[in-house]
């Protein structure tokens, strides 16, 4: 399988979110990276339910959400209602994270789990087999825009490693500055799906730049 790109519209225009939507739908894009926060998990509020649905109007590819809310299994009917694909939780904000992955794929949606760039891959040794996608953290979660952060190589690699031990399906989605120069390395230490926010919408063409991180 080729690797897979999920842009993230929070560096999208958000006055001109029919316009980011179809742009997306036109590109070579594989899904929507949408993330939600809450101010209490990270430091920055996003966007919530009503919003996603009025993006899921216009888009037609899968909505990958990233969830960086504490306590997230309070919401899980409520953000398929609203147009979620994947859901993914954070690892530092579920206590009964089995549950709650159960949960998600009980409302028919795949499950994520996301890793902060503190926590350790093999935290998830008993959960992997249940994941539809681990999402490593590149960054520290709350804003776009930031620097990536050269460990996050070796937890891929690690994770690869955990996958194939568990005879897991997880993909791996990696999020948090990623860039061209970046993007061939992670895939060749394991990603499958790469997000990417202001480095797209930040470019001068952003269709084209979602076609160079495809196809290298
Ligand atoms: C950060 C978010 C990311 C963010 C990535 O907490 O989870 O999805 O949009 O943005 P860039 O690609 O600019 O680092
Ligand atoms: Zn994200």
């Amino acid at each position: 399988m080729s690797h897979l790109i999920a842009p993230s519209i929070l560096s999208a225009d958000f006055a001109n979110m029919q316009a980011e939507c179809e742009m997306i739908n036109r590109s070579e894009a594989d899904w929507f990276h949408v993330d939600v926060m809450d101010g209490m998990f990270v430091p920055n509020i996003t966007f919530g339910m009503p919003v996603i649905k009025a993006f899921k109007k216009h888009a037609q590819k899968p909505f990958d959400v990233h969830l960086m809310i504490e306590k997230p299994e309070r919401y899980i009917s409520d953000f398929k209602q609203a147009g979620a694909d994947i859901l993914t939780v954070h690892y530092e904000a579920s206590t009964h994270l089995h549950r709650t992955v159960q949960n998600i794929h009980s409302e028919g949606m795949k499950a994520g789990v996301a890793l902060n760039p503190h926590t350790n891959i093999q935290l998830l040794d008993d959960i992997i087999a249940d994941l539809d996608l681990v999402l490593i953290m590149s960054v520290n979660p709350g804003f776009g825009g930031q620097k990536f952060i050269e460990n996050s190589y070796r937890k891929i690699a690690e994770l690869k490693n955990l996958i194939i031990q568990r005879n897991s399906k997880a993909l791996i989605e990696v999020d948090g500055g990623v860039n061209s120069d970046n993007a061939p390395k992670l895939v060749e230490a394991g990603a499958d799906v790469l997000v990417a926010g202001s480095f797209i919408f930040k470019s001068q063409n952003p269709e084209e730049t979602i076609s160079r991180l495809k196809n290298f």
